[in-house]
């Protein structure tokens, strides 16, 4: 049991070139991390709003497996998953039908976790201010938490957040966050009973349920 022990995500921000691919995969939540058992939407767009697009992805499981085989449901250029799974990690695409164009890629990652650090959905743009949010499976509101890069203390974020002001080539790195502080809800009642003076203190603390 690891009750308050620290709990740590990593996450890897890269900073890539905008593309100029017609096509682009969009991921909806706007996230790349997930935990297990959410559903994301990804849905190709091009100029003409066409429907002669489907996602393909890399996974451990399988290369170029198409949104229809199994993985996701596809309808038009939209492909749903449900119930994610670790096992869904990887990357992600859209392709044309023909196969003969094809949108950049997205990393998605599925973590069985209880503690998931979200960043943005890649590409990260030069200058762009990018909010690190480090986010608890139970309970989901926000919990305050400590961000490293590359092993070193960033800094914290009282609700959870941390944002990185304008970003370049020095904050490519690897991210991580804690949260290892429980919210305790304590409230003792006193009562006196009785001319002994028999004291007695109920305890009614609580405890959120423990971050495992
Ligand atoms: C997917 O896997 C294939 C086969 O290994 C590889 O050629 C291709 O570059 C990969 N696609 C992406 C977007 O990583």
């Amino acid at each position: 049991m690891e009750g308050t022990s620290v709990h740590r995500l990593l996450a890897l921000i890269f900073l890539l070139s905008r593309s100029t691919n017609q096509v682009h995969l969009t991921v909806s939540p706007s996230r790349s991390q997930f935990f297990q058992y959410e559903s994301v939407t990804l849905i190709c767009e091009d100029e003409n709003r066409s429907d002669g697009w489907t996602v393909r992805r890399n996974t451990s499981r399988g290369t170029r497996t198409e949104c229809k085989d199994g993985w996701g449901k596809l309808n038009g250029s939209v492909c749903n998953m449900n119930y994610m799974q670790p096992s869904d990690s990887g990357v992600y695409w859209c392709e044309s039908r023909s196969g003969s164009s094809s949108s950049s890629s997205i990393q998605l990652s599925v973590s069985g976790g209880s503690v998931i650090l979200q960043s943005p959905v890649l590409p990260v743009m030069e200058g762009d201010d990018v909010t690190l949010s480090c986010r608890a499976r139970n309970p989901t509101h926000n919990l305050p938490a400590a961000f490293y890069k590359d092993g070193s203390f960033i800094g914290d974020g009282s609700s959870g957040h941390m944002t990185l002001l304008h970003v370049s080539s020095s904050d490519e790195g690897l991210y991580k966050c804690n949260i290892n502080v429980m919210e305790v809800i304590s409230s003792s009642r006193i009562s006196v009973k009785g001319q002994r003076s028999a004291a007695s203190v109920s305890d009614l603390n609580t405890f959120s349920p423990i971050l495992n």
